[in-house]
């Protein structure tokens, strides 16, 4: 958007010295209109010739911006499209989310989306505690999750990464709250894309968190191309956490893809899905 908003300051800037040109080219047609000596008359020809000339010069100048301009707003219009075939793709999930069978046995393992709604009974059986040493404070995990939270935090800060938690364990009257401030702000087609209904949401059991990770403690975000980044993907598993919607799975999760949200499935499980690429829709179909 910036880069664009520069191009068009340009060829505002082009267009100004091109009306400049034509209030030149009208002075001179006003004294050409004068009777003048031959020679003058001569000159004035060849000034208007010359200005002519130069006219059309910018005119090429001016159309070569504009068809660069055009192509680049069909370029954007052109991702545009892709958001729609994002749009088309979370509706594909949504037509195709399986229901299935969470006996919760294995509290951990469970899966919730759209399709498997927890009931604000289930979310009784987590055990939720205050998260400590976080630059932001009041968030809370499931026990077991915070216990191998802090043992990925130490790998982390073992190399000179800071990891924190910016949303953990949400109420369902917390959920509700930020998805109708998500609708309400952005609409409802941008809030199903990133924000999970009460019940619907893995931040319901604690079992979820957001977090950001930079080797700057007092920088309070997270560059997704960063080696700190690519390093937590990385070794996430090794402590029972997986990246719950991934890139290029959005027609399977529902979800857009979020590299911020991990999701604690246990050590096992989480090894499963890294080796063999798969979501947890994929792996309970
Ligand atoms: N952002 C995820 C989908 C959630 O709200 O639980
Ligand atoms: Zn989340």
């Amino acid at each position: 958007m910036k880069e664009n908003k520069t191009k068009f300051y340009n060829l505002n800037e082009c267009k100004t010295e091109f009306l400049f040109e034509s209030d030149a080219e009208k002075v001179v047609l006003k004294e050409a209109s004068k009777p003048k000596k031959p020679k003058i008359y001569k000159k004035i020809i060849l000034n208007t010739f010359i200005i002519c000339f130069f006219i059309t010069g910018l005119s090429l100048v001016l159309n070569h911006y504009q068809a660069n301009e055009t192509s680049k707003i069909i370029a954007s219009l052109g991702r545009i499209s892709n958001s729609n075939k994002l749009d088309e793709r979370l509706n594909t999930a949504s037509n195709t989310l399986n229901v299935v069978d969470n006996n919760y046995n294995d509290k951990y393992e469970v899966i919730i989306n759209k399709a498997n709604p927890i009931s604000e009974e289930t979310v009784q059986n987590y055990t939720i505690i205050s998260v400590e040493d976080n630059i932001y404070n009041g968030i809370k995990l499931e026990e077991e999750t915070y216990r191998n939270y802090l043992k990925l935090k130490e790998n982390l800060k073992e190399r000179g990464y800071y990891i924190n938690i910016r949303s953990g364990f949400r109420t369902f009257n917390e959920s509700k709250i930020i998805y109708n401030s998500y609708e309400k702000e952005k609409g409802s087609s941008y809030a199903e894309k990133y924000v999970a209904k009460p019940g619907t949401s893995e931040h319901n059991t604690g079992l979820a968190f957001d977090f950001i990770i930079s080797s700057n403690k007092n920088v309070y975000k997270t560059d997704y191309e960063s080696d700190e980044y690519f390093y937590l993907e990385n070794i996430a598993y090794l402590y029972g956490f997986i990246i719950r919607y991934p890139k290029e799975k959005e027609d399977i999760t529902g979800y857009n893809y979020e590299p911020w949200h991990l999701r604690y499935v246990g050590a096992d499980l989480a090894k499963y899905l890294k080796k063999n690429n798969l979501t947890l829709e994929e792996y309970y179909k």
